[in-house]
């Protein structure tokens, strides 16, 4: 079966081969797994809460409408990383054979009080997810259904399962403005190759280049990315992943890191009726 519903997650599973498979939760319209010839390519916590209670720490969570937190305005209110990935969505259907694709929609109607009071906006996100051979592409349509303007930011929140974080390579950042988090500075990434040493929580600001992740020379993961400029890199390392209750086992940094399509170095700013659209593919070279 191509596509399987259960309670509360939804499985796409390629009918050519049935090891490439990406599974799906309702809450969040959080990617859980994806594999490739039952090979899995992304990271998920061992410690990752699935029961809805709090934001699931691994595989794709969606990052919408405010990226980390917010300092002032509409978004302020509302939790890091904003409320898509903490919502349960609605599952949409498939809506095409080949590539295998289903959507998700998340509406006012879906989303808590709570939140619904901190950002008091209507809108309609319908998240497009479509599997491939070795592909994953991940699409969002966000619509103001509103009559008044507002603005977000939204984030692909990848964490990629890597063989080692020491032997990690990411090309297509030279050159690049940094804000980096960690340093607390802004520069211009300098290295042909990035590699990982320590705690990393960097955003790549307007990227032209497709980001392409390695390990030690031997290529991993191609980005290609469209109307989302910005690519965060995050690896929590040591300390950071210790004190975070779900990031298990705590060495699990080594085999992690979070390559994040987004649009979160500016704001966009919707009228009513105006809808937007980003997508990510990423093409698995393993
Ligand atoms: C990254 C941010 O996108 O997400 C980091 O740049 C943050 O600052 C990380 O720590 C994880 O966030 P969270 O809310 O899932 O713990």
């Amino acid at each position: 079966m191509p596509i399987e519903q259960k309670d509360k997650e939804v499985i796409l599973t390629l009918p050519s081969d049935e090891s490439t498979s990406v599974k799906v939760l309702l809450h969040g319209a959080n990617i859980l797994s994806w594999t490739i010839a039952g090979k899995e390519q992304l990271w998920l916590s061992e410690g990752a809460v699935l029961d809805g209670s709090k934001a699931v720490r691994g595989g794709v969570p969606l990052v919408f409408p405010v990226f980390g937190k917010a300092s002032s305005g509409p978004t302020s209110t509302l939790p890091q990383h904003g409320f898509a990935r903490l919502s349960t969505w609605e599952f949409l259907g498939q809506v095409s054979a080949s590539p295998l694709t289903v959507q998700f929609g998340l509406g006012p109607e879906n989303v808590s009080e709570a939140f619904r009071k901190a950002w008091d906006f209507d809108f309609t996100l319908i998240y497009t997810i479509a599997l491939g051979a070795d592909t994953l592409e991940t699409a969002v349509r966000v619509e103001n259904t509103s009559k008044v303007n507002w603005d977000f930011q939204i984030l692909f929140h990848t964490y990629f399962r890597i063989p080692d974080v020491d032997k990690v390579e990411l090309n297509g950042l030279t050159g690049v403005s940094v804000k980096d988090k960690v340093s607390k500075s802004d520069y211009s990434e300098s290295n042909t190759t990035v590699t990982v040493t320590s705690e990393t929580d960097r955003v790549y600001e307007n990227v032209d280049n497709d980001v392409l992740v390695a390990s030690a020379g031997k290529p991993l993961f191609h980005i290609y990315r469209k109307n989302v400029a910005d690519v965060v890199v995050w690896n929590p390392w040591v300390n950071a992943s210790k004190n975070m209750g779900d990031f298990r086992p705590e060495d699990g940094y080594k085999s992690m890191i979070c390559v994040e399509a987004g649009s979160v170095s500016k704001r966009t700013t919707l009228s009513p009726g105006e809808t937007w659209e980003c997508s990510e593919k990423i093409k698995s070279l393993l």
